[in-house]
């Protein structure tokens, strides 16, 4: 089958190893479904992935791919759920320490066919095209657990999303303002404040600049770049949520303010299939849509890889079949 695919890690030029070509057909196990994919999205992970981070070696090759929506071979329309649970845990599935996300060890969603365990693929509401359901699995889950589950904030209170136009960044912030709270947001040029506003933002500002006044949550995927700025930028006993750290992990960690401060800083990761299926509901009722800054049929990807890596995003690149 024609699929995206990592051929082997490449850490310094991942495009080096991305490969456009035929992969196996898959073989769905027992209490899997096969999904006929109509549209997936990029996101950082693929890049991860390319470079060889958070990947075995042995997985190689892997097609690439970490969500999107397609159709069951009975014709139900899904959405889906990448992260794939140990059968034996019983528990909240992004803390079962045997979990793993699509591409990590199951092959993904740039193909023509992928599966996945029944329970992880969510029927797609009709109000969702096939691309927009696309964008919820993995960004958009990411964003809708940060605010919703683990930042505790209250409509009328002020986030601050660190970076304006990548994935996890234009979902807080669409997200954030159909809740109610009120959003501020960095970003690295006019053009990516400007889309930040576009999408709800009630104010912008320049990376790194003097905020007004401090906010009651930061939501961070930058790291490094950031995270200073963020750690100034909090009330007393306010919270930093992070979920990735793009320009590197080894920040100042400005331990004196933390405890000072009384700062809370909070991981969270992916999200349950529970909160996907509450991301597809809030989406349906609320009317917001996944921003998505370019749609390029699957046989195009590399030049989606290729924007997201120069930092070129507008919103959710997309892939469609
Ligand atoms: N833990 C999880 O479950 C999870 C899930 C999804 C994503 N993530 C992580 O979250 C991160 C973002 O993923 P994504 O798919 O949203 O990527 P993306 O679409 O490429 O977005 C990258 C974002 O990072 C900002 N950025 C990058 N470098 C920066 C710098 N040096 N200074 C300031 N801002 C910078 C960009 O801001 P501008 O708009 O200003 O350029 C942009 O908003 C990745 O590290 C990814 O691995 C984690």
């Amino acid at each position: 089958m024609f699929a995206v695919y990592a051929a082997e890690p490449s850490p310094q030029d991942p495009l080096a190893a991305l490969r456009i070509g035929e992969r196996p057909e898959p073989v769905a196990p027992e209490g899997w479904v096969r999904v006929s994919v109509r549209a997936a999205s990029l996101n950082m992970h693929d890049l991860w992935t390319l470079r060889g981070v958070g990947i075995k070696p042995d997985q190689f090759p892997m097609t690439l791919g970490c969500d999107g929506a397609g159709v069951l071979e009975d014709g139900t329309e899904v959405v889906l759920h990448s992260v794939i649970g140990d059968p034996s845990w019983s528990g909240e599935e992004t803390l079962d320490p045997k979990r793993t996300l699509l591409t990590e060890k199951h092959q993904g969603s740039f193909a023509d066919t992928i599966v996945v365990p029944a329970r992880n693929a969510l029927p797609k509401p009709a109000a969702l095209s096939f691309a927009e359901g696309a964008c919820m699995g993995t960004a958009w889950l990411t964003a809708y657990r940060m605010l919703f589950v683990k930042s505790g904030l209250r409509p009328g209170q002020t986030m601050l999303v660190q970076g304006a136009s990548g994935g996890v960044s234009t979902a807080l912030i669409q997200l954030g303002r159909a809740a109610g709270y009120r959003v501020w947001v960095t970003g690295r040029s006019e053009e990516k404040r400007a889309l930040a506003e576009e999408l709800g933002a009630h104010a912008t500002f320049e990376s790194g600049a003097r905020l007004p006044e401090r906010v009651d949550a930061v939501f961070e995927t930058v790291g490094k770049a950031t995270w200073s700025h963020s750690m100034k930028a909090l009330k007393p006993g306010g919270i930093i949520v992070i979920s990735g750290s793009t320009s590197g992990p080894d920040a100042d960690a400005e331990l004196n303010r933390l405890f000072f401060l009384q700062l809370r800083v909070v991981g969270s990761t992916m999200g349950t299939r529970e909160e996907l299926a509450d991301l597809l509901r809030f989406c349906e009722i609320s009317g917001v849509r996944p921003k998505i800054g370019a749609e390029l049929p699957l046989e195009r990807a590399e030049e989606g890889f290729r924007a997201m890596l120069d930092g070129e995003t507008a919103g959710k690149i997309v892939f469609t079949r």
